[in-house]
């Protein structure tokens, strides 16, 4: 296997995503290294191949010297949170329209509960993160799928006459927003943005929008926080908005969410039961403080790396996998690939599974949009992502 693949930004910085060892990575025992047996390449479930950016880990083995291991109380993570998103978004957060959440998706329940009643129909745009349906279902809601549209350059962007159409029915009373958008990677522009929050006033929608990605946007784009849209738009000021560390510092084993208000919504914040907040983990909310507080610096560099893998996933397919579509993710590490051009039928994840020994998401578990499409993550190091794709390529041909 060829597991080393140079960087070559000439920054002599070590790479973040080239840090552990094949062998390290497989001692894991999270889902992505340990749903599949030892031949397979997990290339799935949103975890990084990263160590602990070093400011958290100081932190939880400080909790742990301590025996720091009681029940949750939330210290300063919102507070943490309000501060990164001033200095990265612009975006001033009032802390007190802030809760801490046991994770984003339970914080979209939470969400829906105030907002909706027991068999609304709640708006998503497919191809979207899969457990937006089950957990919308979940809480005996009803999902309406507003799709977004594959533009001819590949981008999928949303489909502002149908979405005003769907968010008109009488039966939809929440909009259940991602951006950016796991897994196409689109980041909604502030006109969209401004967009959608006008439709939705004028239908009487609410929205929820889940920015638990946010944190990992690549630097030629904007992103645009719902809430900084408040004073512009009433249904931004009736929003709720998910967030976490999880995704960007690779801590969803710790388990935590942040809810955050718009100044229309706090009352609606304030009646979230206990139950509904219940079941946080101490060691996530210390996780979740540290990232937001001193995680900056960390942050910046693996996204530096994860943006050579976004170039290099590029290179790896034109030269061994030229049928497969792929248009760099505007955020994140999920790689939206459309493999229709290889004729490995409605569901390409399996064949590259059976064939190749790689784990990827299967495209329609994100909705029948999804057909012919695979999501591969790509938070990895630059030589399991060369093995990977030359695995993908040798699949087809089996
Ligand atoms: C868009 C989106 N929302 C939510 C989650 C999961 O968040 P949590 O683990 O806090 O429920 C993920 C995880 O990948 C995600 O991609």
């Amino acid at each position: 296997m060829h597991m080393h693949v140079a960087r070559q930004d000439g920054t002599g910085q070590r790479n973040l995503l080239d840090q552990l060892t094949l062998d390290q990575l497989r001692e894991r025992r999270s889902v992505k290294w340990r749903a599949y047996p030892p031949d397979v390449l997990p290339l799935w479930v949103a975890e990084m191949d990263t160590s602990l950016a070093p400011p958290i880990r100081e932190a939880l083995i400080a909790a742990i010297e301590r025996g720091d291991t009681g029940y949750a109380h939330p210290g300063r993570a919102v507070e943490a949170f309000a501060a990164f998103a001033e200095s990265r978004f612009g975006w001033r957060v009032d802390p007190a329209a802030g809760a801490v959440m046991p994770d984003v998706l339970r914080g979209i329940v939470a969400g829906l509960e105030q907002v909706t009643a027991v068999g609304d129909g709640v708006i998503i745009n497919p191809p979207v993160y899969y457990p937006f349906s089950s957990f919308i279902r979940f809480a005996g809601r009803r999902v309406v799928s507003s799709p977004l549209v594959e533009r001819p350059d590949g981008r999928w962007v949303l489909d502002l006459d149908r979405l005003g159409d769907d968010l008109a029915r009488s039966d939809v009373t929440a909009y259940l927003l991602c951006n950016p958008h796991n897994p196409t990677g689109t980041v909604f522009s502030e006109n969209e943005l401004l967009a959608i929050a006008e439709l939705s006033a004028r239908h009487g929608v609410r929205v929820i929008v889940d920015e638990i990605h946010a944190p990992m946007v690549f630097p030629e784009t904007r992103f645009t926080p719902f809430l900084s849209l408040a004073e512009r738009a009433s249904a931004a000021s009736s929003a709720f908005v998910l967030t976490a560390a999880t995704k960007a510092w690779n801590l969803a084993g710790l388990v935590t969410g942040l809810l955050i208000a718009g100044p229309g919504a706090t009352a609606d914040l304030e009646r979230v039961s206990k139950a509904a907040r219940h079941g946080t983990g101490l060691l996530g909310v210390i996780a979740t403080q540290a990232a937001f507080e001193s995680g900056g610096p960390w942050l910046d560099t693996v996204m530096r790396d994860l943006d050579a893998n976004r170039k290099l996933l590029g290179d790896l397919l034109a030269r061994s996998l030229p049928e497969i579509r792929y248009v760099w993710p505007e955020a994140t590490y999920l790689a939206w690939l459309d493999c229709r051009g290889l004729d490995l039928g409605e569901e390409p994840a399996e064949v590259f599974l059976r064939r190749g020994k790689v784990a990827l998401n299967a495209g329609l578990m994100f909705g029948r949009q999804g057909k012919g499409h695979v999501r591969l993550n790509f938070a990895t190091s630059p030589g399991i992502l060369a093995e990977a794709v030359s695995r993908m390529a040798e699949a087809r041909h089996a």
